[in-house]
């Protein structure tokens, strides 16, 4: 058996539990002693506190009052429960702003930010990053080696910039590191020959925004890489002294989904384990879409740290924040948090444990609402969530063993976003990494997504949906993936720009890639939003949209063709032997059923089958974990038939405590399953 990876070594279990915000109810402590009672009848084993509370931690400067958190830690502790413990930075008392307005961000126009709101700190001022340094450290001594507090929580959804002059400064030095202190590496870098703007020294440059330059592409990217190194930093300055006074406690931060401004593959190296925020728009549309992409971000958040990471929030029933906020139907609401655990979390955690009763979050979902009962249809499907995490608590820790991974990278996306060329109304690469993640959802296949930089040797098959930004390192690590015999499935614009966003010569794919798929594209056709354009593939005809590239082959066999346009019978779909492997080249975008049809086959070849019996109904995937001697299964239906599906042997229900092999699925059902030796 391998050893197993628990995200809190200190509590080897499932955590089930919430963000609570005690403070809020410090006038009225019978409110605390109900929710203690009110947590053990939810099966909720753990809080996240101390997030939002450092007007309580520190009223005035420098006087610090920790008692209401000892007060509210101990009986936690008491009523045998765990503790997340938070560091306040994502919010700051009014008397900090006032008498510092630097902790305040500035924006691209110079504008300094009034005090108000959360996230929204300048990353480098040296005041702000010294009162939470001073702050972090009184709360390592002092909670540090608390028996009931089992890991970090840093700050709160790390966010945003600031372009005040510690930062501007801060950049031109990140910038001067760089470029080896040289402008002109960094001027031809930027190809900044092009409209005449030419730097003569590293003080001219400015962090791109409107109001100042917009159009050097290679300064946008590193304005982004900075703003992720710069986020880094401080949060090394925030964990530096937990590391020193709570040397055993894992820290982490709360990510989000479909999150933009930072690169989480670069973050995840100051962090030791993955947590992230879910809040899907489960019902607007087919559930099994929106699972799918949910899906993708558990996906990618394990692989952040190739380990179970936890589910830091989620709500129990609906959100404040968006245009409609619809609660879970009832089913779903412990399906979609099984499903966390079904790829790879070791916590189900929610958002809020109490409803606030005032401010903007009076409204957003809570386990206990403001009836403050356990009489509430929310607080049983929490309360039945908690019961399933206790039976099936020998799945913690155990890890996802992928054969198949979507390569998803931000620094690909920031430049892919930017550049003014293709279809500038949007490039959908969000989207695409779904569509093909898809492959393996609907095919109940475990499928991790990677950094382009990872290391693929345990892979049958990668995919890399619009890798336009490749750098040397990348294509080498794709080049080396297929010689070694893997199959590596990419798309149109693939390896099209470097690392500082210059168009590599010499055509697409860029380097050497073009070698390994064996073909060069030489144009590429855009497509208006209403077009469609058919490909022909094994006989069918299937729909595609937005991009066709015209291919010219070299080693590359044609799959598919296309079958309209002055393009027409020129291969869209290829392959090219190469090393020990294949490389397929997918030079369209289509609507799904093309990569369908050629996944079929691709993944026939390889023999990467479903963990169930395919084919498998619409809207039913499967996971699995391991512990290298046991398989765990977990089956999920998100539609809303009633459905049944049958598993390739007979296997133990972990929550019925049945042997079966043909499992009926109710609407939202899953099952949760052992392998039997
Ligand atoms: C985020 C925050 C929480 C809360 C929720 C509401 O995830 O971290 O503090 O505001 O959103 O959905
Ligand atoms: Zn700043």
């Amino acid at each position: 058996m391998q050893e197993k990876h628990y995200p809190c070594p200190a509590f080897p279990h499932f955590i089930h539990g919430a963000d609570y915000n005690p403070e809020q109810w410090i006038h009225d402590k019978s409110i605390w002693d109900k929710d203690m009672e009110l947590m053990r009848e939810a099966n909720c084993n753990e809080m996240s506190v101390g997030i939002f509370s450092w007007s309580m931690l520190e009223p005035r400067e420098g006087e610090y009052d920790f008692s209401f958190l000892d007060e509210i830690i101990e009986k936690i502790h008491q009523n045998g429960g765990k503790v997340i413990l938070a560091t306040p930075s994502g919010a700051r008392p009014h008397w900090m702003a006032d008498k510092y307005p630097e902790v305040l961000r500035v924006d691209s126009f110079g504008r300094r930010a009034g005090f108000g709101g959360r996230h929204n700190h300048c990353f480098t001022s040296p005041v702000y990053r010294e009162k939470v340094r001073q702050m972090n450290m009184r709360l390592a001594q002092r909670y540090g080696k608390h028996p009931a507090v089992i890991a970090w929580h840093i700050s709160n959804e790390y966010s945003g910039d600031c372009r005040c002059e510690y930062c501007k400064n801060a950049f031109r030095d990140f910038l001067r590191a760089k470029f080896d202190d040289n402008i002109d590496n960094l001027n031809r870098a930027y190809w900044t020959t092009f409209w005449s703007h030419t730097y003569d020294s590293f003080d001219q440059i400015d962090p791109p925004g409107p109001g100042a330059e917009t159009g050097i592409h290679g300064l946008n990217l590193d304005w982004h890489r900075f703003v992720t190194h710069q986020t880094m930093d401080f949060i090394e300055n925030e964990v530096a002294p937990i590391r020193e006074y709570s040397p055993d406690l894992p820290v982490t931060i709360n990510m989000m989904f479909e999150f933009y401004e930072l690169n989480y593959h670069k973050v995840a190296d100051v962090i030791d384990i993955a947590s992230w925020d879910s809040y899907p728009e489960w019902h607007n549309g087919d559930d099994a879409d929106i699972a799918q992409k949910t899906a993708f971000w558990h996906d990618l958040y394990r692989c952040l740290k190739q380990k179970p990471f936890l589910l830091m929030e989620s709500t129990p029933s609906g959100v404040n924040w968006k245009p409609y906020n619809k609660p879970k139907r009832p089913r779903l609401d412990v399906l979609s948090s099984l499903q966390a655990v079904a790829h790879g979390s070791d916590s189900v955690q929610y958002f809020q444990w109490r409803k606030s009763r005032g401010s903007s979050e009076k409204f957003h979902g809570a386990v206990v609402g403001h009836d403050g009962t356990s009489d509430t249809r929310v607080f049983k499907s929490v309360q039945r969530t908690g019961g399933i995490l206790k039976e099936i608590d020998e799945i913690a820790g155990t890890m996802t063993d992928a054969k198949a991974a979507v390569i998803f990278d931000w620094e690909n996306m920031w430049a892919l976003d930017d550049c003014q060329g293709y279809a500038n109304a949007g490039k959908k690469y969000f989207e695409t990494c779904y569509a093909y993640h898809k492959q393996f959802w609907q095919r109940g296949i475990d499928c991790d997504v990677i950094s382009p930089a990872a290391d693929l040797s345990k892979y049958k098959i990668v995919v890399a949906p619009m890798l336009y930004l490749a750098d040397d390192g990348v294509i080498d690590n794709l080049s080396a993936f297929v010689e070694k015999g893997g199959t590596l499935y990419a798309t149109y614009m693939l390896g099209t720009v470097d690392e500082n966003d210059l168009c590599r010569l010499g055509g697409i794919p860029g380097g050497k890639l073009k070698q390994v798929f064996g073909l060069m594209a030489e144009e590429i056709d855009v497509l208006y939003p209403a077009e469609v354009q058919h490909a022909e593939f094994d006989g069918n005809i299937y729909e595609i949209v937005d991009y066709t590239e015209v291919l010219r082959l070299a080693s590359a066999e044609p799959m598919a063709i296309y079958a309209d346009e002055w393009y027409a019978k020129t291969p869209c779909v290829t392959v090219n032997r190469y090393g020990k492997g294949k490389a397929i080249y997918q030079a369209c975008r289509d609507r799904g059923e093309l990569a369908t049809a050629v996944f079929d086959k691709v993944l026939e070849e390889i023999g990467l089958t479903s963990l169930l019996l395919d084919p498998l109904p619409h809207g039913v995937t499967a996971h699995s974990r391991t512990d290298g001697e046991h398989l765990y299964l977990f089956v999920e239906n998100y539609s809303r038939e009633n459905l049944a599906v049958v598993l390739k042997a007979p296997m133990y229900n972990l929550v019925t405590g049945q042997t079966e092999q043909t499992l009926a699925l109710g609407h939202y059902g899953f099952g949760i399953y052992r392998s039997i030796d």
